[in-house]
This record gives C-alpha cells, sequence and structure tokens, in this order.
C-alpha cells in the first residue's frame, strides 16, 4: 500500500479516519489477495488508467469492509464499473473470495487510504459514490478522523459527473448531523431531498454487517443522497 505508507512515513500525526488493526485474517482471505488481488487492483501510486477505457460508467464504494456490499451492486449493475477501496487487508480477501465465487469480473480494487489516493483522480470521473457506515469516532476528541470534513466533501464532489450521486448511511446520529450540514454547504452538491433533509433508504442498499450491529444496538438508520450540480 505505498500511497498509505508514504503517509504514514511524511506526518507522524497525519489525521487518519482509520486505525490499521492487526486483526485476524484467514488463510483463505490471505491466498485470495495472493491470487486475486493483483489482476483486480487499481495501483494507487500510478496515474489514473481507467480499466475499462471509458467504456462504462464507474462506481466508487468507499471502506467497502468485508465487500458484501460492493458484491452485490457488482453483479446488479453489470454494465457498469465498480471500484471499491479499503485498507482492511482481511476485508480485500473476502470481497475477492465473493467475486471469485460468483464469476463477478466489473469490480476493481484499490487497496489503500481513499483521502489520499482520491485527491489524484481527474474531475468528473464518477456517476455514483458510495459510503455506507463509516467509522463513527464517536467520542469529541475523534471526531476529527472522520472521513465526512470540508475539504473531503469537496474531493468527492468534485469527483462526480453533472447529474452523478452520492449516497451515504450512517446509524450514528451524530455523525448524521454532521454529514448533513457539511454536505448541504458543499457547492456544487444538491441533496436529494427537497427539505435539505434525509431520504428514505435507497433500493440498491443490503444489510451490512454494520448496519446489522447498529439495529442489535437498536439505532435509527440515516440515509443522505446528493446529486452534482454543473
Ligand atoms: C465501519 S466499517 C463499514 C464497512 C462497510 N461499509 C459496511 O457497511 O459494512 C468502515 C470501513 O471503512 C474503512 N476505511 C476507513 N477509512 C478509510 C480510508 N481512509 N480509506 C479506505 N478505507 C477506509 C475501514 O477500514 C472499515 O472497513
Amino acid at each position: 500500500m505505498p500511497v498509505m505508507e508514504e503517509a504514514l512515513k511524511t506526518s507522524h500525526r497525519a489525521i487518519r479516519s482509520f486505525v490499521l488493526r492487526q486483526g485476524r485474517i484467514t488463510a483463505a482471505q490471505t491466498r485470495a489477495v495472493a491470487e486475486y488481488l493483483p489482476a483486480r487492483q487499481i495501483d494507487a501510486h500510478a496515474e489514473w488508467r481507467d480499466p475499462w477505457n471509458n467504456q462504462r460508467p464507474l462506481m466508487l464504494e468507499i471502506g467497502f469492509g468485508n465487500g458484501e456490499h460492493l458484491a452485490a451492486i457488482a453483479a446488479q449493475r453489470a454494465t457498469w464499473g465498480c471500484i471499491g477501496i479499503e485498507v482492511h487487508t482481511p476485508g480485500v480477501g473476502s470481497l475477492l473470495l465473493q467475486l471469485v465465487e460468483a464469476g463477478t469480473d466489473n469490480v476493481r480494487i484499490v487497496h489503500d487510504d481513499a483521502v489520499t489516493w482520491l485527491k489524484t483522480l481527474p474531475d468528473a470521473l464518477l456517476r455514483c459514490i458510495i459510503i455506507q457506515f463509516p467509522d463513527p469516532w464517536p467520542k469529541k476528541r475523534q471526531q476529527k478522523r472522520r472521513l465526512i470534513q470540508p475539504d473531503f466533501a469537496a474531493v468527492l464532489c468534485r469527483l462526480l459527473q453533472p447529474g452523478g450521486e452520492l449516497q451515504l448511511a450512517t446509524d450514528w446520529a451524530d455523525y448524521a448531523g454532521q454529514m448533513l450540514a457539511v454536505l448541504n454547504a458543499t457547492p456544487g452538491l444538491q441533496n436529494a431531498d427537497p427539505d435539505n433533509g434525509y431520504v428514505f433508504r435507497p433500493d440498491n442498499r443490503i444489510l451490512t454487517r454494520f448496519e446489522r450491529r447498529g439495529q442489535r444496538l437498536g439505532h435509527a438508520v440515516y440515509d443522505l443522497c446528493y446529486r452534482r450540480i454543473p
């Protein structure tokens, strides 16, 4: 993960939206990363090259976790190019296993830090960006680690094509309020809700592990949707 390693080296105080845990990785996930990632990987430190040569609308899921949603949406949208970005190696392995088992071939993976990588991409590249259940960083002193901040929102907006869609979901009420405030104030983004509030759950969203966890904790889920205006 060269971009991320570089970021970690250059500033030990860099504010990151993730913690790389020495989590357990299964033998199958390790094998999947070694065997299947090279052919499906987008190189985060090379110049952007569209794997489908501009032939497909592109969708990006940021922080795909174990990949269950990305695998499902890629199967639903077989004519799209679907890109997932995730720092957590077991999650990358898990997604690869699902893709191989289903024979899905329209997904490419960036195994790196989204915040660093997305800044390097050209404008108006993406038709859709999805961020579901980003790490909530609930303690006050940790909230600067949250992904949805004004600078990052401006990058997301720049990457969307006119009419392109940004979908988000969280089960943390306080973070939902922050998302709404930041994104409503981002020039170029228009809330899909006429009252600038939350929207109904989108049809494409399947129940993921993190949403199930939120349900167990009795949390409500907040969906947000924005469109890029010219
Ligand atoms: C709470 S999990 C949610 C996973 C998934 N979206 C779901 O709904 O099940 C958040 C994920 O975002 C990833 N993540 C956080 N910051 C990231 C970043 N800057 N770049 C890439 N992935 C990131 C974490 O590794 C983690 O897997």
